[in-house]
């Protein structure tokens, strides 16, 4: 039998016996108080608890599982997976042990054909019930039937939550599989003997003290691995030689060249390649991304694991996208979330491969330097905190380290690096553990006897309804009065609650003289809405009706800000890519906020390209449709569903013409005109392949745009320029600025120690007196201003010749210039300059007061200069 068929087979195997068909929940929990989804179960914990109703009494899943506890073995047994496929039956206080392990047996011998004399039984030490059902209703030997204690056979979700004694079946792969040893029998460690379906007589809650309190009812959960079974059914000793794993497996082996079976050490990495390839595209398509902490670290580690071992086979390029294909392949059809995000998770993996692949070099220069600071102090032992950084900051995994070390004579302080990262560990815990559900509050009593609260909002803006609960201060009331703050709950409301982005509504409940201002509207727990704010006038009581009345213009606001997210996320996928995926966002009245997935900076011109195209859309006038549907009906049309998001059956579509369709229960515009303009105002990441956008529509694009005129025009009137040519003006004043501080820079690094004023000192007498000398490099402007200093200190008959070179092209320059005086004692600058230039290969001339000339050859500057002195007879 395939896997598929064992899937099929099994679900409507328990269809057969009544079980309703539900599909997988997320990998990623509702439930804070779990990492990931690592049961079957874990969807159906309030049911047991009995805080929800799901409307059925029995279930059946082929529930997608992750697990992390086991990830250090992964590879080394052929059996233990990161993520592996669990199916489940369920019973909600209907059907129990008798049931539960009869057809069990059925579905292993009758459907599966697995041959009777080769099943065993394991049972919790004390189940006297259990072993008389096996032995007497469903008629095994009492000698396959072990008992063991509460490690193997008594199962929990979590330290504390729904519970119970459980009873394991196992399949005997015969003698020649396993230890060989003569203790070898269910639960050993070896392979012989596997241990295939759980089923849990779940029927405590454990208490936060470790007390077991009964639960409502007594209820029935199961789980089966679905790699187990298949390799059992395919006669393969390892889950790795399955169908579809062994597909996986043959990916490495061509990336590779090595086989599978040619050495345990290679066998390793394969199995690890396969195993993780898959746990990183099944996360990903549940809307875990990369990180360094929670689900988001357990996928960077999955993926760097996997990346190493790629390593360690030989494989030296980017590989995993190759594994990811595979897996997408094989799994796509009954999985097609994997499917519909193929694009991110590919996008995801390639840029985690060349990161990490980055971090690895960098990680080995880190740790070179690390060796070698030992070595110099003499030490044998590498400080294990150097490992920690490694693991921590390149991600480079501890064996790594401590291989490289070992290699050159030093052994990894393994203590150390144990304790930092269980300190990082304890980090994590804490943050996983500090929300946590409670069950049982006012709220969840009211959904029992009230049900969910009927929404009017799609179609209206206000409505009359009946009060159902009233909770002050977490206590649910009968009353609530003038003054006091709390939260009503009323049978029908046309108030969103939050969700899914859109912020709740506000507005008024109101009855006569009463009057219960509403601040914000929320899922006081699934389906139960609850209006917070304060009663500022009268009384309400359970039972009345109330007027209960939305601001309207608040959530017009909030309707155009909900519709343009939607054009804005068809815009982003048009002009960056189908991997763009909405990862969160806030839908308010002032602003909308789209976080989404996107690998690389956005350059401003595909901005305006996004914003662009986004308007066309909003002003061709769309019409926008929002109806109910079923999910499988959802998918057929192709609509897109929100990445990482749970649904239920019945799903809410919303259409943008005929250009975007997404599920979405929030409230929208009727034709996308009505959103007037949409202005992005920013746009940045906000990390590791996330980046946000924020954007204002309508009147709020209007004030936005507003400002921005009123800021240029203010600017313009500065500059005293048209606002259009402020960006002109702008330019040129901050390029002069940019001139201005080089000449003054420049001035400061080539005239250092250079006094202008000193030249006067060496003045020479030609009957007045004059300079002639060569000074720092300096331009022809800049000569002129020593001209002026000198003139000052040598009074009104005098002159100078100055030479200078020109401090960015290095050609000479010469200046001649005299004051009147001079000039009537017949100093001529015009014609000295004429005769001197020559002499730097250069020309020019000028007055008698004043003359410049350039030239192309410096190495003339003494020679003009001392032409200068015999002209003026002081050579
Ligand atoms: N919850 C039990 C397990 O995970 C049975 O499904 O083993």
């Amino acid at each position: 039998m395939k896997s598929a068929d064992i899937r099929e087979s099994f679900l409507s195997f328990f269809e057969s016996k009544g079980a309703k068909r539900l599909p997988s929940s997320s990998l990623v929990p509702d439930d804070p108080s779990l990492l990931l989804t690592s049961a079957g179960m874990v969807q159906f914990k309030p049911v047991f608890l009995g805080a929800r109703d799901i409307g059925v009494t029995r279930a059946t899943t082929c529930q997608k599982c992750a697990r992390t506890t086991d990830i250090d073995i992964i590879g080394t047994t052929g059996r233990h997976h990161s993520f592996f496929e669990m199916l489940g039956n369920f019973s909600f206080g209907d059907y129990f042990k008798s049931e539960a392990c009869a057809w069990a047996y059925e579905y292993s011998t009758d459907v599966l054909g697995m041959d009777p004399d080769r099943l065993w039984f394991s049972i919790y030490e004390d189940d006297d019930e259990a072993e008389a059902v096996w032995r007497d209703e469903v008629g095994v030997p009492q000698d396959r039937i072990v008992r063991m204690g509460a490690k193997d056979n008594f199962w929990s979700a979590g330290p504390t939550g729904p519970c119970g004694p459980c009873s394991e079946l196992y399949y005997d792969q015969g003698p020649e599989v396993g230890c060989g040893l003569d203790t070898c029998a269910p639960g050993c460690d070896c392979d012989r003997f596997v241990e295939y379906w759980n089923l849990v007589f779940m029927q405590y809650d454990r208490q936060d003290d470790g007390t077991l309190e009964p639960l409502p009812k007594k209820n029935i959960d199961t789980g089966m691995g679905l790699e187990r079974v298949a390799a059992i059914m395919q006669g393969v000793h390892t889950n790795f030689e399955t169908d579809d794993l062994r597909v996986l497996v043959a990916v490495g082996e061509g990336l590779s060249g090595v086989s599978l079976g040619a050495a345990e050490k290679t066998d390793v990495s394969l199995r690890i390649l396969a195993d993780h390839a898959r746990a990183v595209a099944f996360l990903i398509a549940d809307g875990v991304l990369p990180s360094n902490e929670g689900r988001g670290y357990v996928l960077r580690r999955l993926l760097r694991r996997a990346i190493r071992h790629g390593r360690l086979l030989g494989v030296d390029d980017a590989f995993m996208v190759q594994l990811i294909d595979t897996v997408i392949g094989r799994w796509g059809t009954p999985y097609p979330e994997l499917v519909d995000n193929a694009e991110l998770i590919r996008g995801i993996v390639a840029s985690e491969e060349e990161r990490f692949s980055a971090t690895l070099r960098q990680g080995l220069a880190f740790l070179t330097e690390a060796m070698e600071r030992a070595h110099v102090g003499g030490e044998t032992v590498l400080d294990g905190t150097e490992a920690f950084t490694l693991h921590d900051t390149y991600g480079f995994p501890y064996e790594l380290t401590s291989e490289i070390a070992a290699e050159s004579g030093l052994e990894v302080d393994h203590e150390a690096f144990e304790a930092a990262m269980e300190a990082q560990r304890e980090r994590g815990r804490a943050a996983v553990k500090d929300e946590s559900w409670s069950f049982g509050s006012a709220f969840d009593e009211m959904a029992r006897t009230a049900g969910a609260t009927e929404f009017l909002g799609y179609g209206a803006d206000e409505a009359e309804s009946t009060v159902v609960g009233i909770v002050v201060g977490g206590t649910s009331v009968e009353r609530i009065e003038a003054g006091q703050e709390g939260e009503v709950v009323l049978a029908a409301t046309p108030f969103y609650a939050e969700q899914g982005g859109q912020v709740g509504d506000t507005g008024v409940l109101s009855a006569d003289d009463t009057r219960f201002a509403v601040s914000d509207t929320r899922f006081a727990v699934p389906g139960l809405v609850a209006h917070v704010g304060i009663l500022e006038a009268g009384g309400i009581s359970v039972g009345d009706t109330v007027h209960a009345a939305i601001d309207v213009m608040r959530r017009e606001r909030i309707r155009r800000n909900h519709t343009a997210t939607h054009i804005l996320h068809w815009a982003l996928r048009r002009i960056l890519g189908d991997h763009v995926r909405q990862s969160g966002s806030l839908v308010a009245p002032e602003r909308l906020r789209f976080d989404f997935t996107h690998f690389e900076a956005i350059s401003a011109e595909q901005l305006h390209r996004i914003e662009e195209m986004a308007n066309h859309k909003i002003m061709e006038n769309h019409q926008v449709l929002n109806y109910e549907t079923s999910l499988a009906t959802a998918r057929e049309m192709g609509v897109t569903a929100l990445f990482g998001e749970k649904y239920g059956e019945i799903v809410r579509v919303l259409e943008v013409g005929n250009f975007s369709k997404e599920l979405c229960g929030g409230t929208h515009v009727a034709w996308s005109s009505e959103i007037g303009l949409l202005k992005i105002v920013s746009e940045g990441s906000v990390g590791a392949n996330l980046r946000r956008i924020e954007a204002v529509t309508s009147f709020d694009a209007l004030a936005y745009t507003d400002r921005v005129e009123a800021e240029l025009g203010e600017a313009a009137s500065v500059l005293k320029v048209g606002r259009f040519d402020v960006a002109e003006r702008a330019g040129a004043l901050v390029k002069r600025v940019k001139d201005l501080e080089n000449a003054a820079q420049r001035a400061k690094s080539h005239l250092s120690g250079f006094d202008p004023a000193s030249l006067a000192e060496g003045a020479l007498d030609a009957g007045y007196p004059v300079v002639i000398a060569q000074v720092p490099d300096i331009t022809a402007a800049e000569m002129r201003g020593v001209w002026d200093v000198v003139r000052t200190r040598l009074g009104d008959s005098a002159a100078a010749v100055i030479a200078s070179k020109d401090p960015e092209s290095g050609a000479p320059l010469l200046l001649a210039a005299g004051t009147p005086g001079a000039v009537e004692a017949g100093f001529d600058a015009g014609s000295l300059i004429k005769a001197i230039a020559p002499r730097i290969k250069g020309g020019g001339g000028g007055r008698r007061e004043m003359a410049q000339a350039g030239g192309k050859d410096a190495s003339g500057i003494e020679a003009a200069l001392s032409e200068a002195r015999s002209a003026l007879g002081v050579g």
